[in-house]
């Protein structure tokens, strides 16, 4: 049986560059889950509908489990793991905290990082607006009225967060969004 063509790829993780050798078929959120150790990132179906497996790529919220680790060679990704600075909570993170926009948690990851982004291109959202954003993220607990308010929240108290704000503006300087 011939061996699985491999890939030699770098990504750019929470500002820490990794260096890997990757099966063309490797999912991202494989890579970052297994390979990485970045476990914040978390996978709740097999078909892109869940949104537990969100990171932003580049500036860019998307799924992680459709894409391959080898399509994001050379990419900057931004997990829930690097969206805190200097210990402190992102303003996102903190909202979710503040106005209890999670229960299980399962969901909170992809919740969080999806609403980051949004805050990224859209600072002030209405509810309906963020409803929108995060139509993509799933959540079997909350209900999604304390989510929204979490946002809303973070919207109020520093949008993105610092964190979210450099990555960004290392793909605006790219020219990547
Ligand atoms: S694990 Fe990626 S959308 Fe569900
Ligand atoms: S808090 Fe449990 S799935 Fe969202």
């Amino acid at each position: 049986m011939s061996r699985p063509l491999t890939h030699d790829i770098e990504l750019r993780v929470n500002g820490v560059r990794h260096r890997s050798s990757v099966e063309s078929r490797r999912l991202l959120v494989h890579h970052l889950r297994e390979t990485l150790g970045l476990t914040g990132t978390h996978v709740g179906c097999d078909s892109s509908n869940c949104g537990a497996c969100t990171v932003l790529l580049d500036g860019v919220a998307v799924k992680s489990c459709t894409v391959f680790a080898v399509a994001a060679d050379g990419a900057d990704v931004l997990t829930v793991e690097g969206l805190a600075t200097d210990g402190e909570m992102s303003p996102v993170q903190e909202g979710f905290r503040q106005c209890h926009g999670l229960q299980c948690g399962y969901c909170t990851p992809g919740m969080v990082v999806s609403a980051t982004g949004l805050l990224l291109d859209n600072p002030e959202p209405t509810p309906a607006e963020i409803r929108e954003g995060l139509e993509g993220n799933l959540c079997r607990c909350t209900g999604y009225q304390m989510i929204v308010e979490s946002v809303r929240w973070a919207a109020e108290h520093g949008g993105p967060g610092p964190a979210a704000q450099a990555h960004a503006e290392r793909a605006t300087e790219a020219g990547l969004r």
